[in-house]
C-alpha cells in the first residue's frame, strides 16, 4: 500500500505554489489515492488551481499561508514555488505550527542550508531535483535529505515524488549540482538535438516542416523504443549500426575526437559549474 496513506486530514499535506510542478504533482496523488481532504493548497493564482482541480472544495484552497484555518499542523509541506519566492513562502511559513512536519523543496538551486536557515536547524528537510517530463509524470527527481529527516518522512516523499515520475536518492548534497546538469538541464539538450537534426535535414535537401516532423518523431520515438526495451543505449546503437552503412557514416562524425562526446562532456561541466555558483 502507498505511503501516502500516511498523509491524514489530521497532519494534512501543505502544497505551497499549485503552478506547472505543483499542479501536476498533486493530480498525480489525488489519482494516486491520497484524500482531498488531506490537501490545502496556497497560491495566489486560485482561479487557475480552481480550474484545474475543479472537483476540490473550496477549504482546501488559500491565497496565502496567512489564509488558512488556525490550528492547522501539516505533516507534508511541499514548497514549489519559484526560487525567487521561496523567501516570502518560508517567512510565511514561520506563522504555521509545521512541529515534526518535513519539507520538500523541488525548487532549483534552494540548497538544504537555505531552508535551515529560514525554518530552522532541526527542521526536515528534503532537497529534491525533477526535470521537465514531470509534468507529465515522465520526469527523473532526484532527493537529498537533510540528517532530521526519519526514514517513514523519506518513504512518503518518495511516493509524492513518484507523481513526477522515477525517483532516486543521493546522501551527498553536493551530487545535486551534477545532477542539476544531467537531468535538471538535460531536456533541453534533447530539444536542442531535434532543432540540430532538423536543420541538418534542411541542409541535405528536406522541407523545413517535414525536416521538423522527422526530427521530433525520430527522438521521441527512439526515446521510448530506449525506454521499453531490455536492451540499453550501446546495445540498439550497435543493432542499428551495418558494417559500411549509413549509420555508421554518421556515427563516425558524431563519436569522434571532436564529437558529441566532448561536446555533451563540456556542456555538462559548463552547467555543473553554473548550478554551484547559482546555489543559495
Ligand atoms: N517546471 C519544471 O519542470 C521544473 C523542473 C525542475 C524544478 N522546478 C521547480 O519547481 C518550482 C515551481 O516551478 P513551476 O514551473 O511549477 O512554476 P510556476 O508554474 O510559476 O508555479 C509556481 C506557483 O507558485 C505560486 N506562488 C508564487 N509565490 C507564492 C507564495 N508565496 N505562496 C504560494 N504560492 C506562490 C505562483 O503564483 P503566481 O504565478 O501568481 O506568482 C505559481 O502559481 C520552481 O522552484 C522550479 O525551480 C520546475
Amino acid at each position: 500500500m502507498s505511503n501516502l496513506s500516511q498523509i491524514s486530514s489530521d497532519r494534512p499535506l501543505l502544497l505551497i505554489g499549485c503552478g506547472k510542478m505543483g499542479g501536476a504533482m498533486l493530480q498525480g496523488w489525488l489519482k494516486a489515492g491520497l484524500s482531498v481532504s488531506a490537501v490545502k493548497i496556497v497560491d495566489p493564482y486560485l482561479k487557475g488551481v480552481r480550474e484545474l482541480l475543479p472537483d476540490l472544495k473550496e477549504d482546501c484552497f488559500a491565497e496565502k499561508l496567512s489564509d488558512l484555518p488556525e490550528g492547522l499542523v501539516p505533516g507534508f509541506i511541499v514548497l514549489a514555488v519559484k526560487p525567487q519566492m521561496m523567501d516570502d513562502a518560508t517567512a510565511g511559513l514561520k506563522a504555521i505550527d509545521c512541529t515534526d512536519g518535513v519539507f520538500l523543496s523541488i525548487a532549483a538551486g534552494k540548497t538544504i542550508g537555505y531552508f535551515e536557515r529560514h525554518l530552522g536547524a532541526n527542521a526536515a528537510i528534503i532537497r529534491a531535483m525533477p526535470n521537465t517530463p514531470a509534468a507529465i509524470g515522465q520526469g527523473i527527481t532526484v532527493g537529498c535529505p537533510n540528517k532530521n529527516v526519519s526514514a517513514s518522512q523519506k518513504a512518503v516523499c518518495h511516493d509524492l515524488l513518484l507523481a513526477a515520475g522515477i525517483v532516486e536518492w543521493v546522501a551527498e548534497e553536493t551530487l545535486i549540482d551534477a545532477v542539476t546538469a544531467v537531468s535538471g538541464s538535460g531536456p533541453a539538450y534533447v530539444f536542442h538535438l531535434v532543432e540540430a537534426l532538423a536543420d541538418a535535414g534542411v541542409a541535405v535537401g528536406l522541407p523545413a516542416e517535414l525536416a521538423k516532423k522527422l526530427a521530433l518523431h525520430t527522438v521521441s520515438g527512439a526515446g521510448a523504443l530506449l525506454a521499453q526495451s531490455d536492451q540499453d543505449a550501446t546495445e540498439l546503437r550497435i543493432n542499428v549500426t551495418s558494417p559500411n552503412g549509413t549509420t555508421e557514416a554518421a556515427l563516425k562524425v558524431l563519436m569522434g575526437e571532436q564529437g558529441l562526446g566532448k561536446l555533451m562532456g563540456e556542456a555538462v561541466l559548463a552547467a555543473h559549474n553554473r548550478s554551484k555558483e547559482l546555489a543559495d
